[in-house]
């Protein structure tokens, strides 16, 4: 059975940067304080007009190109994001028109700072067992719309950004490359520790105007909770990873994290016995893009010539619902 190769990956952010001194003027924080506790200090936010299929538009051609491919060889999409562009349908059919495909099928996955690694986990055994031969999986979002940029939801508004990455994944029969393993999780006890109420059908009516009052729609999050977790969870799922394929820290070349926030990425380094030349962070520029900061990191860790052939790498992320997981790949 053949295993998954990364054929190529691709990413792209909107042009408007938003300094943390920006911020400082929509609520009451400051650069200290946001970099003191999540080690950010710029973003990318969209601007009017831009969406996040658009973003992911460009993610994938980037990707496709780099494979030496044209959108037409793609035969399957999986979309991350928690941040659609419309309630229904789901924002992969809206990729497939923007890259001129038809009929082949357009996954959603929805596992919050999780997707990539969940995609990624789907993507895997469908190439194994041979059903698409190069699958686009993107993982992309637009948080800025969503956030309340007041001085009442600074918690979550500081830590967000918008952007896409983009991965060609297909068959590699090469002896000992590829996909070693993926592992996912949930804990839906957790729901709530992070979470966007509505508009939703569990409400009745699914929207109104004191929903939208009580500000409803904009992500809440138990910060020290979802710190907690993230930070036993990622370095747990890694050690996982390790221990299915017989490797050890050593071994590791680079462990690319969901770049969630830097305190968590070091309690996560630390726990799981990795130096800092082995572990990849880019969360100061771009903030957390969920779905999206996976695939951002590791085709910057790409350029920067950090993985070459045989290289372990290892992906592990955490986020909303609650859901974790990692892979473990031979470069
Ligand atoms: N600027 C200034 N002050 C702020 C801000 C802000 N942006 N946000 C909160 N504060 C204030 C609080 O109101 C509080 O003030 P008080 O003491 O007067 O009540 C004070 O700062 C401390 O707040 P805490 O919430 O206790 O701060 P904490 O040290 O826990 O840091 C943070 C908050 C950064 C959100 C932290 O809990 C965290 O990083 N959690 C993980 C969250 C995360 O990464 N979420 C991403 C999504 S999930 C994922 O990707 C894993």
């Amino acid at each position: 059975m053949p295993r998954t190769a990364f054929l190529s990956t691709g990413f792209h952010v909107p042009s408007r940067l938003v300094t943390n001194d920006d911020l400082a003027q929509m609520m009451d924080t400051s650069d200290e304080w946001i970099v003191q506790r999540s080690g950010i200090k710029t973003r990318y936010w969209v601007d009017k007009g831009d969406t996040g299929v658009g973003l992911a538009r460009v993610a994938s051609e980037k990707a496709i190109a780099k494979a030496g491919l044209e959108a037409k060889d793609i035969d399957c999409i999986i979309y991350c994001t928690c941040t659609p562009d419309h309630f229904e349908p789901g924002n992969g059919v809206f990729l497939q028109r923007e890259l001129g495909l038809t009929d082949i099928p357009a996954v959603d996955v929805r596992n919050q700072c999780s997707g990539f690694i969940y995609g990624l986990s789907i993507a895997d055994a469908w190439i194994r067992v041979g059903q698409y031969k190069r699958i686009l999986l993107v993982g992309a979002e637009v948080h800025s719309r969503g956030l309340d940029k007041t001085t009442r939801g600074r918690d979550t508004a500081v830590l967000f950004g918008d952007g896409a990455g983009a991965a060609v994944l297909g068959p590699i029969s090469e002896d000992g490359r590829g996909v070693l393993s993926t592992h996912i999780f949930a804990d839906g006890r957790y729901a709530e520790k992070l979470w966007v109420d509505g508009p939703g059908l569990a409400h009745d009516p699914f929207v109104s105007v004191s929903m939208l009052e009580q500000g409803v729609h904009r992500p809440v999050m138990e910060g020290r909770e979802v710190f907690k977790f993230a930070s036993t969870k990622m370095p747990e799922s890694v050690a996982i990873a390790l221990k299915s394929n017989r490797l050890s820290p050593t071994d590791v070349t680079l462990l690319v994290p969901h770049q969630a926030n830097l305190r968590i990425i070091e309690m996560v380094q630390k726990a799981a016995g990795l130096r800092d030349d082995q572990v990849y962070i880019n969360i100061q520029k771009y903030g957390n893009t969920t779905a999206a900061s996976i695939p951002i990191a590791l085709d910057e860790a790409l350029a920067e010539g950090r993985l070459r052939t045989g290289d372990v790498l290892v992906l592990t992320a955490f986020g909303s619902g609650f859901t974790w997981g990692s892979a473990a790949i031979r470069w």
